[in-house]
């Protein structure tokens, strides 16, 4: 087994231009304007049901990830004992934010998907935004942002973890908000909870002329597999803690290598309406071991992914073998790689000169322009390491290169 999840040759094996400096452009002064929203997303997909132990306490967690990591057990191909079909709507709990004053790039929408662990608080940091939101970098760089909790996450519907919650659903939820967003019903068809923490006015209405999409690692890698089968539906892309390097061929990290414990134990009041399935990371330590370098780690920061560390399903991990990364000829807009310099789940710990540029090249045969660039000095987490926002311009800027 292997993938993005449990970690990672076959992502590599299945498929078998650097970028310019930041110009620092945030000198707009466009405050954010944002609705919360629950989001209706009809999704139809084809799934499996995996023969794998179920997960209702901590101790059931460990027996999983021991389970389906043993050396001679069968692979999750193997387990599969009948389909799915999934066919309904799932609500969405989503955060549209634009800018308060009308700029040439407001048209452009980021349809940002969080990875692994994380819901949309990921692009919108609360400990000290401006460093840290991306949200706020790309308001102020002009752009609007539709940041989601992918289901089984955040606000978002919560699902059968096992047979619901897989690689397929995740990508048909994506697909389905970029085609509402498109339509510019986005606000229409949803229900608006509540308007921004910034007590700004309501937005009434909102159509986007381009799509971006951003994603952190889990996130980047459904966005990349939606692109072989819906390219034109996106006209860029920022992959962000997603990296095709020879570093992980050998070495990469299996989901042995980080703890797990049942979500409804691990915090019974806020994991409360998580049930068996869900699990989430540990501790602290286990997400400083994920997502951090010391030298560009906050402690505050590490607190904070803590505070909102979100569980996950073990549907998406068994479904991850049938799931992989191919060529997407249709995806013709630019698309930038961004990683963090040491990041230890990706690479190892050590993404300098793995990167894997034939590979890239053959995933996206037709990109406008594939750029990769590696954040000096952080782990995975790029968005919550020091020095977040000057990363950010560097990703900004270069959408601007390209036009978007
Ligand atoms: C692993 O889980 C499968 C499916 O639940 C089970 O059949 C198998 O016996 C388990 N293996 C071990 C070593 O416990
Ligand atoms: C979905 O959201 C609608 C509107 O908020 C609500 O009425 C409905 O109960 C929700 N359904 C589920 C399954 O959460
Ligand atoms: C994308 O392609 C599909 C199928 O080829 C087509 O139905 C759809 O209209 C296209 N969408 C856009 C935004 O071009
Ligand atoms: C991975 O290990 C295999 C077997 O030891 C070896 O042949 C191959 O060269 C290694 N690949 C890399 C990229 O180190
Ligand atoms: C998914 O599983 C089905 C059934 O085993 C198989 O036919 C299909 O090739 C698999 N898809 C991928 C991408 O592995
Ligand atoms: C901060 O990030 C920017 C953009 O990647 C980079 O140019 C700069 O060297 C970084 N600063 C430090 C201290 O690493």
């Amino acid at each position: 087994m292997s993938g993005i999840l449990l970690a990672s040759a076959a992502f590599i094996v299945l498929i078998q231009t650097a970028c310019s400096a930041p110009t620092g452009g945030s000198s707009a002064t466009s405050a954010k304007l944002c609705v919360q929203l629950q989001i209706p997303v009809p999704v139809a997909a084809d799934q499996y049901h995996y023969d794998q132990p179920q997960v209702n306490s901590n101790i059931d967690a460990m027996d999983w990830t021991v389970n389906v990591t043993t050396w001679d057990m069968a692979d999750f191909t193997a387990r599969q004992t009948g389909t799915v079909h999934v066919d309904q709507t799932f609500n969405i709990s989503a955060q549209l934010c634009v800018p308060s004053k009308k700029t040439s790039k407001a048209d452009i929408l980021h349809i940002a998907t969080a990875g692994q662990g994380f819901d949309k608080r990921y692009y919108d940091v609360d400990v000290q935004p401006q460093e840290y939101s991306y949200v706020d970098a790309a308001i102020s760089n002009g752009y609007s942002v539709l940041a989601y909790d992918r289901i089984g996450t955040g606000g978002s519907e919560k699902p059968d973890a096992y047979d619901i919650v897989q690689i397929p659903t995740d990508i048909e939820v994506l697909v389905g908000l970029t085609k509402i967003a498109r339509s510019g019903n986005l606000i229409s068809s949803s229900k608006m909870s509540a308007t921004t923490k910034n007590e700004a006015p309501t937005i009434q209405e909102y159509q986007p002329t381009k799509i971006v999409h951003v994603g952190h690692a889990y996130g980047s890698y459904i966005m990349s597999i939606m692109f072989e089968k819906y390219a034109n539906l996106s006209d860029g892309a920022l992959m962000t803690g997603l990296y095709v390097n020879y570093a992980m061929l050998n070495n990469s990290l299996t989901v042995l290598n980080y703890n797990h414990a049942f979500a409804k134990e691990n915090d019974p009041v806020r994991f409360a309406e998580w049930g068996s399935g869900y699990f989430v990371l540990d501790n602290k330590q286990t997400l400083q071991k994920l997502f951090f370098q010391k030298a560009t780690l906050d402690p505050a920061l590490l607190d904070y992914t803590e505070s909102i560390k979100q569980p996950e399903s073990v549907g998406t991990y068994s479904s991850e073998g049938n799931s992989t990364l191919a060529p997407a000829p249709g995806f013709t807009g630019p698309i930038m790689f961004f990683t963090g310099e040491y990041d230890n789940y990706i690479c190892n710990g050590d993404c300098r000169g793995v990167y894997d540029e034939s590979l890239t090249n053959t995933l996206y045969p037709n990109a406008k322009s594939i750029a990769h660039y590696l954040q000096p000095g952080t782990g995975h987490a790029t968005g919550l390491s020091l020095n977040a926002s000057a990363g950010y311009e560097v990703m900004l800027q270069y959408l601007d290169s390209q036009g978007l």
